[in-house]
């Protein structure tokens, strides 16, 4: 299976309610390496062009709102099949639907903030890693 990167972004709810750590360490239990990491406070205008595919969604303006409301923790992680594996270990985007033991079905209030993102394809995958790090930032965990 071949090594892929994905994005997460811990959240601004998961960073107000300290829970910085304990999403961290489950993400390494959990295979992830942790190639490069920081924090950092969104504005409006960048939120929305993370964001940007959703435009046209009705909770758009809420979710910029939202993730520009703290400082947040934006992470490449590697693993094999990490996009997939990773969609699975946080939980579906709705924590009322997501799965027992998942980030989000332990964390999560609402679908709005709902504590952690991940990358939808390996393709977006880099695209997002490329919007809050250069490869210079992104370290070689196993060197
Ligand atoms: S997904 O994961 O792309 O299939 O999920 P999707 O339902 O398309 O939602 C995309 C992101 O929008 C957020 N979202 C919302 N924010 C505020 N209000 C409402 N109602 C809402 N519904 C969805 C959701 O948390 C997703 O954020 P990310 O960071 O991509 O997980």
């Amino acid at each position: 299976m071949a090594v892929e990167r994905t994005l997460t972004i811990l959240k601004p709810d998961c960073v107000r309610k300290e829970l910085i750590g304990e999403v961290t360490q489950r993400i390494q239990e959990a295979g992830f390496d942790i190639v490069a990491m920081k924090m950092t406070r969104l504005t409006k205008d960048t939120a929305g062009g993370f964001y940007a595919v959703h435009k046209e969604r009705p909770f758009y303006d809420e979710l910029c709102e939202f993730m520009s409301s703290g400082p947040c923790v934006p992470m490449i992680l590697e693993k094999e099949n990490a996009i997939e594996d990773f969609r699975e270990f946080i939980g579906a985007t709705d924590p009322s639907e997501a799965e027992e033991g998942t980030i989000r079905a332990d964390f999560a209030d609402s679908v709005g903030e709902n504590i952690i993102h991940g990358s939808d394809s390996v393709e977006n995958g880099i695209k997002e890693a490329n919007y809050f790090f250069t490869e210079a930032e992104v370290v070689a965990n196993k060197a």
